[in-house]
């Protein structure tokens, strides 16, 4: 199938996996930062006449963006016949609009750079909010592999009489999915966000989760708050301790302990990112999706 996967800095496991399930070969890419903060990029495996696969999960993005640029276009320079991007978690979705005048639209733009890159996509749950599909703003074919089959067989198999909690509006997609899968009930809590790290929230039922187990689902941790939020407001109901799951473990500096220290009984999350947390594998869905992409 003349296959290669090459793993931008941070996915080599997630590169080794992706290669193991599409039966393809594991290439070597050299990327290294000169003392002036350029970026220096070699192919060690020859690329010509190969479909080109890069691993690149797009958490923190603007470290990984140069490299992986200069890898796609530098692909195609040397005769890869196709150049396609695994990136589990694609970072650039949230700001999907102008809140306020002269905002750059980064989604968009971030696509349309990504676009006239590679040839083709595949992510996991990427947060379409604003947005309906990646297609409204990236050019190129794409797959999406959904997270809530996966987080509901982990729910069904771990967790006693569970209530599904969407922390806000944004999570009922993720939430309700999540929920129908695993025939749980679900709710979603009504968030205010004044801030990056200023979030409050409110149940508007919560008798119905006495005696049950209650599951926050969340498509992004990032600093946390959101979860804290929900955490602390269902303690303060007296309800159980709930578990905490994320699809995409971004954990921005002290999120993962502070969310601990909060009040979370569990945080569970998959390993789109790269950080060593994630306990529910994505990567044979991923390759699944991937090989609608790729020549036979
Ligand atoms: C909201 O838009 C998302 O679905 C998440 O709720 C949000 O990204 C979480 O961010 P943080 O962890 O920084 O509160």
């Amino acid at each position: 199938m003349n296959i290669v996967v090459f793993a931008l800095p941070g996915n080599e496991a997630l590169a080794a996996a992706l290669a193991d399930g599409l039966g393809a070969a594991s290439g070597r890419l050299q990327v290294r930062r000169f003392p002036d903060g350029e970026t220096y990029l070699r192919f060690d495996t020859p690329v010509a006449g190969q479909q080109v696969v890069l691993a690149c999960s797009l958490h923190q993005p603007d470290d990984k963006a140069m490299p992986l640029l200069f890898a796609a276009a530098t692909a195609k320079e040397l005769g890869a016949t196709s150049v396609g991007l695994a990136a589990p978690y694609l970072g650039y979705m949230r700001q999907d609009k102008r809140f306020r005048d002269g905002e750059a639209l980064t989604s968009a733009l971030f696509a349309r750079m990504l676009s006239e890159h590679v040839d083709w996509l595949a992510t996991v749950d990427p947060h379409l909010h604003r947005w309906h599909t990646l297609d409204q703003i990236y050019s190129i074919p794409s797959t999406v592999v959904p997270a809530a089959p996966l987080l509901a067989q982990w729910i069904r198999t771990n967790i006693d009489a569970p209530v599904l909690i969407g922390p806000d509006a944004e999570s009922e997609q993720w939430v309700s999915a999540v929920a129908r899968i695993a025939g749980a009930p679900h709710l979603v809590l009504e968030k205010v966000r004044r801030g990056d790290r200023d979030v409050t929230v409110s149940i508007p039922d919560p008798v119905a989760l006495r005696g049950r187990t209650p599951v926050l689902v969340d498509d992004i941790i990032s600093t946390g708050r959101t979860m804290i939020a929900a955490v602390r407001h269902l303690m303060a109901q007296g309800l159980n301790l709930p578990v905490c799951i994320g699809v995409h473990a971004i954990f921005a500096e002290d999120a993962r302990e502070a969310l601990r220290a909060a009040g979370a009984a569990r945080i569970i999350t998959t390993n789109t990112i790269p950080n060593g947390t994630g306990i529910i594998d994505v990567t044979p869905e991923l390759v699944r999706a991937m090989s609608g992409l790729l020549l036979n």
